[in-house]
């Protein structure tokens, strides 16, 4: 954990998780659910198969950076829209108070991966993750 004046930043690890694939529709829980007990859960990105864990305190776009696999992003604040995503399964919470998605895209279970968290073990919609590949 660094620390720097009150802001503390700091890493868990990550690791790149088997494929997986499910079916089953996912649901949000209210933003105001944030704050409770820290745990840590595997996310895996549909149809890539892609998976990381992440804590309940880490962004699902941080998560997947972490591990490698790169999602659409842009202003990494919940405003652009950009990273959209949809849980087919788990659950998820967004760590800001209106993240930009309208009532009936969460309810149909949409969520912005640069402010969403996971709550539970999630499966998620992400048709453009790609692996990251760094330079030589
Ligand atoms: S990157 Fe802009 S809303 Fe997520």
């Amino acid at each position: 954990m660094l620390a720097f004046g009150n802001l503390r930043v700091g890493l868990r690890p990550y690791r790149v998780c088997a494929r997986t694939n499910s079916s089953s529709r996912g649901r949000l829980l209210p933003e105001a659910s944030y704050n409770r007990a820290m745990s840590t859960h595997t996310i895996v990105l549909q149809p890539s198969g892609f998976a990381c864990e992440a804590g309940e305190d880490t962004s699902i776009l941080h998560a997947f950076e972490a591990a490698g696999i790169e999602l659409p992003n842009s202003c990494r604040n919940g405003t652009c829209r950009t990273c959209i995503c949809r849980v087919r399964s788990g659950e998820a919470a967004h760590r800001i108070e209106w993240p930009g998605l309208s009532f009936d895209e969460k309810r149909e279970g949409y969520i912005l991966a640069c402010v969403a968290v996971a709550r539970s073990e999630l499966v998620i919609e992400a048709p453009v993750a790609r692996r990251i590949v760094w330079g030589d």
